[in-house]
């Protein structure tokens, strides 16, 4: 399989594939994520727990049965755990602390040894949020915020990892993005019901930050669920300790389909309300009552003014053609998993793939949100 398969780029980093491990406190080492995840695109490691109130409460944990890394020396441990995983996927350090300053030398230090930095926001064991770390930090938007801004002047690619449903998640995303973090990390956790998918369509659309979700991930179909509604990136826990081979089989499985279908995290339609806002790029030329006059206008254009900016990008382009469509051109045509024997006809004379008509579509997509006139990651 091909290394450049996938174009996914955070900062300087490139993923081969988005598929990830996430980091379960005391059991993803080196040595569990060069078992079980040498074909991942990233491998997050940890948590470690960075300063003495986090440590302590660590200890606390273990005590009751919970796995954790108990360790005083933690940068150690890191610089050491980062040279010890194989070559290939990229690696992630995730970090707890109740104090700011173990995290920026804990930034330097990753950043040096070239992977990416990940703040724990996300624990929600008591003895953690206790001493103010882990999901206490999401009480604290202004506490957050500062320490986001400061991770991020040691010029470290960041990650903030958070667990949906527990503060307004919307306003949240975009305090994380105004300070500057380059990834998130949400766990779509909803009580009793595995992973929420609306949450994360909602999600896409208001942060331009690189996404990686996860929760209750198990299967390829899983996986898509997430893609479908915008994620860049999916990452694996529980199921990895359940089922080692479960990283290579997502990985096979999401290769083949970016291979035969040229998008692999291509949205839904947005008739039915499940797209986002990626998803008007197989909208029609809106000229009856339909939800794309709502969804356009999130963007703050009017019909007139989607129906140009889809043609502006066609020029010059195979979407140009298809005089025998609905709309008198592929711009205005449907994903290609829709059936449809009028495009399909066109894409044969013109010769054009179905990869090649959605890379084209990915590109549509992105012209359509760069150009908005509202951006999606302004402040409501
Ligand atoms: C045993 C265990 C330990 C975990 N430790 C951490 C951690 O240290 N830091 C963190 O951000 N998330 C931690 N998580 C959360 C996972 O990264 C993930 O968000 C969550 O388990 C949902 O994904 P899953 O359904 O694939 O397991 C932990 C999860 C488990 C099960
Ligand atoms: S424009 Fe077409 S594809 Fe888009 S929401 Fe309306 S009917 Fe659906
Ligand atoms: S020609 Fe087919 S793909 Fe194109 S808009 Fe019509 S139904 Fe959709």
């Amino acid at each position: 399989m091909s290394d450049n398969l996938f174009d996914i780029n955070v900062g300087n980093f490139s993923f081969r594939n988005p598929i990830a491990l996430a980091p379960m406190g005391g059991i993803t080492n080196s040595t569990f994520a060069n078992e079980r995840a040498n074909d991942a695109g990233l491998v997050i490691l940890g948590g470690y727990n960075l300063d003495s109130a986090t440590q302590k409460a660590a200890a606390e944990m273990v005590t009751r049965g919970r796995k954790e890394f108990e360790t005083h020396e933690p940068f150690k441990i890191i610089e050491n755990e980062i040279k010890a995983v194989n070559k290939g996927p990229v690696i992630g350090i995730n970090v707890r602390s109740s104090k700011i300053a173990p995290l920026i030398k804990t930034a330097e230090l990753v950043k040096n040894a070239g992977a990416i930095l990940e703040l724990d926001a996300h624990c929600r064991q008591q003895e953690i949020t206790d001493v103010g770390a882990g999901q206490a930090l999401l009480s604290d938007l202004p506490k957050l915020s500062e320490w986001i801004s400061r991770i991020k002047e040691t010029g470290v690619v960041l990650s903030v990892k958070v667990r949906a449903n527990v503060v307004d998640d919307i306003e949240l995303v975009q305090v994380i993005e105004a300070a500057g973090a380059d990834i998130l990390h949400l766990d779509a956790m909803k009580e009793g019901s595995g992973a929420d998918l609306k949450l994360i369509k909602e999600v896409r659309d208001s942060t331009r930050m690189f996404l990686i979700c996860n929760n209750s991930v198990t299967d390829v179909e899983t996986a898509k669920n997430m893609f479908s509604r915008g994620a860049e990136m999916v990452s694996v826990a529980r199921a990895v300790m359940d089922e080692p081979e479960i990283i290579s089989q997502l990985v096979n499985r999401i290769s083949m389909q970016q291979e035969d279908m040229g998008w692999y995290n291509a949205p839904k339609h947005v008739c039915r309300g499940e797209g986002d806002l990626r998803g008007l790029a197989f909208c029609c030329l809106p000229v009856k009552p339909c939800p794309v006059h709502n969804v356009i206008g999130k963007l703050g254009y009017s019909a007139q003014e989607f129906a140009d900016i889809k043609n502006e990008f066609a020029k010059g382009t195979m979407l140009e053609y298809g005089d025998s469509t609905c709309f008198g051109s592929l711009v205005w045509c449907c994903k290609i998993s829709k059936p449809c024997f009028l495009r399909d006809g066109v894409l044969e004379t013109l010769g054009l793939s179905d990869s090649e008509y959605m890379r084209l579509k990915k590109e549509l997509a992105d012209y359509i949100i760069d150009q908005a006139k509202k951006p999606v990651n302004a402040k409501a």
